[in-house]
């Protein structure tokens, strides 16, 4: 028995397991993912579930270093898609069964932010007869803003730590008053209080990151008892802050390798979570979605934003998907979760059965 099985059947790893199995090479790594494979299909079994991403606003209050759409970045269009184009994307989701959407968008705070979004949850409520789940991913809130949102039917609600390492935060972020590590934590704890199922996650691969500071991304995630995650491998974009860093990262393929274990380590730790195969994770790999779908993923999100929007969400180089219509999403996903051996989750909200038994 190598290191790396011995681990693999121990009842709950710590630090230095995670560190050992982050490290494991190609080889190595079968065994993880044929463990974390079992997982999957012992908890959640072979269904990927659906949920169509709606890229709501590129207009973003924030100064994040490696994301292509912050404010200081004076190239991008900014966008804001109309009330009535979410609806018809919604609509789009609810004819095709997906079960689920995604509102995505740039932080803004103002009461006409915090309005809009609630009028268009409202609104996807009300065309699918209450039947489409909702997620939101609209960055730092108040406490009052995400009940408000939670009341009009969101029942889901995406805030990535980005890193779990305060330091290396400050290091992705300027620091000042709107780019708080502990604001950020704080709204992940009041997410949780509103009663939203809280979905987190982490960049992998981000210059000044090491193996330690993943392990301890797997054991936050653990600890605050997360009930989805969305996490893939960082990304460089020219027109960032870190882009200068590039020099000190990792290949694309060792990033790509990177983010793979991390999410089958991810579905060994918490086994009943849902958990993305990022859009991230096929950029760097052209069967990136597939491959993280076997290792345990079960949530992927076509993307339904209105095609004349897309080239201004970019958050980072090389994003796929930028002209295909949501037809072609579809189709497209499609044939790729078959490849990876899964059935979707046709008309099924498919939400977190962590959430389920966190809170029975
Ligand atoms: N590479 C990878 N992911 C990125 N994000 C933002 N910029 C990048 C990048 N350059 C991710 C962040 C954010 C999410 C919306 O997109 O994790 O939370
Ligand atoms: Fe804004 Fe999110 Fe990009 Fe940061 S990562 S600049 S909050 S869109
Ligand atoms: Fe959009 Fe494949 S998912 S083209």
């Amino acid at each position: 028995m190598t290191e790396i099985d011995k681990l693999l059947e121990k009842e709950y790893l710590d630090k230095n397991d995670l560190i050992t199995l982050l490290n494991a090479n190609k080889t190595e790594a079968e065994a993880i993912f044929k463990k974390s494979s079992e997982i999957k299909q012992q908890y959640i079994g072979n269904t990927t579930y659906f949920r169509g991403l709606i890229e709501y606003s590129n207009i973003c209050e924030k100064n994040c270093y490696y994301c292509g759409i912050r404010k200081g970045n004076k190239n991008v269009q900014r966008y804001k898609v109309t009330k009535e184009e979410v609806l018809e994307a919604a609509k789009f989701a609810y004819d095709n069964k997906y079960g689920s959407v995604v509102l995505q968008s740039g932080e803004i705070s103002s009461p006409a932010f915090t309005k809009s979004i609630a009028e268009m949850v409202e609104g996807m409520k009300e065309l699918s007869n209450n039947e489409l789940g909702i997620t939101l991913s609209c960055g730092e809130q108040t406490e009052e803003v995400y009940k408000l949102w939670h009341e009009k039917g969101a029942t889901r609600y995406l805030l990535r730590i980005e890193t779990s390492n305060r330091e290396l935060y400050y290091k992705l972020h300027p620091n000042d008053a709107e780019h708080n590590y502990e604001e950020r934590l704080n709204c992940l704890k009041l997410l949780k209080k509103v009663g939203y199922q809280v979905g987190t996650g982490v960049m992998i691969g981000l210059p000044f990151q090491t193996i330690e500071d993943l392990a301890d991304d797997l054991l936050f995630m653990r600890e605050f008892d997360i009930d989805m995650c969305g996490m893939g491998p960082y990304i460089e974009h020219h027109d960032t802050p870190l882009y200068e860093h590039r020099g000190i990262l990792m290949s694309k393929d060792e990033r790509f390798f990177l983010s793979l274990k991390m999410v089958a380590l991810l579905r060994i730790l918490m086994k009943d979570i849902n958990l993305a195969a990022t859009t991230a994770m096929q950029t760097l790999d052209k069967l990136g979605r597939e491959k993280a779908i076997k290792v345990g993923a079960n949530i992927v999100m076509p993307n339904l934003t209105p095609v004349k929007y897309r080239d201004e969400y970019l958050l980072y180089e090389d994003k796929p998907c930028t002209t295909e219509s949501p037809e072609e999403c579809r189709g497209c996903l499609e044939v790729r979760i078959k490849l990876a051996g899964d059935d979707i989750g046709y008309g099924e909200w498919g939400d977190s059965k962590h959430f389920a038994k966190r809170t029975e």
